[in-house]
């Protein structure tokens, strides 16, 4: 049986649920929308009036939250102290720019918890959740040469840089990669 959360005693991950809906709208803000989405996500979203937007949203945290369980994809709400959902981490056994079984880590920070090192406990986080219930043995953090704060998580994790790539929208990538076991 999957664990549905985990703790280190200051940050959770969690499964989603519907509550999170007023967080997860406050915090798609222009830093995220920049680094974390595609160019045909943002076009669609800018042109959603905001009950579009709500409606949107509403149905990725429903996805996220009924399909966490066998994977290969787990999305995480991050709770931390008392606040709940200050951030966002996923990890992805199936991501295009990962071999097959191995693991994407992606994240995001709600804008007014940024630099309060939520992210990279939650990311530590997740790297737990992969070794307990998964057989990957690497978990990848591919992150834009340009993206310092970015950067930050992946150093503090220790992860470490493996090589330089370009994505599809042209943008200049590292690819870090931590040993999970
Ligand atoms: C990237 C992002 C998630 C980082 O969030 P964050 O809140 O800064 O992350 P953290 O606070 O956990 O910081 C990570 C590390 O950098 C340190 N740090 C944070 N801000 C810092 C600053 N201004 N100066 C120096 N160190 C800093 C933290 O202490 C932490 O290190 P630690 O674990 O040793 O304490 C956030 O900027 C964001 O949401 N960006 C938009 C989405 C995005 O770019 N996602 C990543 C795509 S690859």
């Amino acid at each position: 049986m999957l664990r549905e959360s985990l703790s280190d005693g200051t940050v959770t991950i969690r499964r989603f649920d519907l509550n999170d809906l007023e967080r997860d709208l406050e915090a798609k803000d222009e830093e995220q929308i920049k680094w974390l989405w595609g160019a045909e996500d943002r076009e669609k979203w800018v042109a959603m009036s905001s009950d579009q937007r709500r409606a949107h949203a509403r149905a990725t945290i429903m996805m996220y939250r009924d399909t966490f369980g066998p994977g290969p994809k787990w999305s995480f709400a991050v709770d931390a102290d008392d606040e709940s959902y200050v951030a966002y981490v996923d990890c992805d056994l199936a991501n295009q720019h990962v071999p097959h079984g191995q693991a994407n880590v992606a994240y995001s920070s709600h804008p007014a918890f940024r630099g309060s090192g939520y992210v990279s406990r939650a990311v530590r986080l997740v790297f737990r959740y992969l070794e307990e219930n998964t057989e990957a043995t690497e978990a990848h953090i591919n992150v834009a040469a340009d993206n310092e704060p970015s950067l930050r998580v992946a150093r503090a994790v220790g992860a470490e840089a493996a090589n330089q790539w370009v994505d599809e929208q042209g943008n200049s990538m590292i690819r870090f990669v931590y040993r999970l076991r």
